[in-house]
């Protein structure tokens, strides 16, 4: 690791003043260089410096649904960065009562700096977005988990020579995270391999877009139902929750179709030896993993999840400073 007198801070310029709604609106260029620019300012506020790039600016917080990780590393992350962070809960707003979310756009651009928002529905993200006119940041929809996406690649970076030409699999619902998942490895040349179980499969159209980003990056994305097939050789091996929030209803059915979809000792043995163990959190033990793997030597959850503050700061300072 260079000298800290020597880390180079180098903003993706190209990204001041937008919106991150998901990454397949960014180049592949601007997500490799914001995960550099995430381990740089990781190395920097470990050493106690920081830089106070957002002195004056206020990060609004909107929230539709629970959160630890999100919210803490947001609030936590803007005062590392000199700014200040406000937590809202839309139940607390009137839109809780049904003023429209583009009025409220309007409202709070006049207030803020940036919004960052996790919402139920991402046409309602990307209505707000429209109507606002400062950057509107997605911290989790229905659809897309950009956020965590960043932190993952810059997890896997920190702990393997190089992130081209790397196996990723991601075993179980085809949802948020694993859509984002898909579209980051995508953009760093990263090979990423799917297996969920009938019916529960990701998006056809995100899939496509994230093999043509893959295809000119040298990689593939690859579908399929076959947990083994997908973690053979891996050197990630990634997993989420078999229901998301606001899927409760179907947990019980959830729990029968996604049995045999679980991380456990006997399908890792299929993946390379130092493979990294990987979970956006919170996690289910004994549902989608089991302990000896979350717990285990391979397993960098913790690191993974901290490592949203960094990534975070990384789109804070290019979105705004
Ligand atoms: N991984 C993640 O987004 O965690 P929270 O739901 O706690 O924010
Ligand atoms: N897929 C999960 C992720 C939680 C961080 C959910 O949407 O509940």
């Amino acid at each position: 690791m260079k000298l800290l007198e020597e880390v180079q801070l180098k903003l993706v310029s190209s990204l001041k003043g937008k919106d991150l709604l998901t990454l397949l609106d960014y180049t592949s260029e601007e997500v490799q260089d914001l995960v550099k620019l995430a381990t740089k300012l990781k190395v920097l506020t470990k050493a106690g410096k920081c830089p106070k790039l957002l002195e004056g600016k206020t990060l609004g917080m909107l929230f539709e649904k629970h959160s630890t990780r999100t919210r803490i590393s947001f609030e936590v992350g803007m005062n590392q960065l000199g700014g200040k962070a406000m937590f809202m809960h839309s139940r607390d707003l009137q839109i809780g009562r049904g003023e429209p979310i583009s009025d409220t756009g309007k409202v709070l651009s006049g207030y803020l700096d940036a919004i960052m928002i996790r919402a139920n529905s991402h046409e309602m993200v990307k209505e707000l977005a429209e109507h606002a006119t400062i950057p509107v940041i997605n911290g989790l929809t229905d659809i897309y988990h950009p956020c965590q996406a960043l932190a993952d690649l810059e997890t896997i970076a920190e702990n393997k020579v190089e992130l081209k030409g790397l196996k990723v699999a991601f075993v179980g619902d085809g949802n948020n995270v694993a859509h984002s998942l898909v579209v980051a490895c995508a953009h760093v040349g990263m090979n990423i391999a799917v297996a969920t179980p009938p019916g529960y499969e990701c998006n056809a159209e995100i899939i496509a877009k994230a093999q043509e980003i893959a295809k000119a990056n040298g990689s593939t994305v690859t579908v399929t139902n076959d947990p083994i097939e997908a973690v053979t050789d891996a050197d990630v091996i990634y997993t989420d929750v078999w229901t998301s929030m606001g899927q409760e209803e179907e947990s019980a059915k959830r729990l029968v179709d996604f049995k045999d979809y679980q991380i456990n000792d006997a399908l890792v043995a299929h993946a390379k030896p130092n493979y990294m163990f990987l979970h956006c959190l919170p996690a289910h033990r004994e549902e989608e993993v089991a302990s000896s793997v979350i717990d285990g030597p391979n397993s960098f959850v913790f690191e993974q999840a901290e490592n949203r503050l960094h990534a975070q700061k990384a789109v804070l300072v290019s979105l705004l400073a």
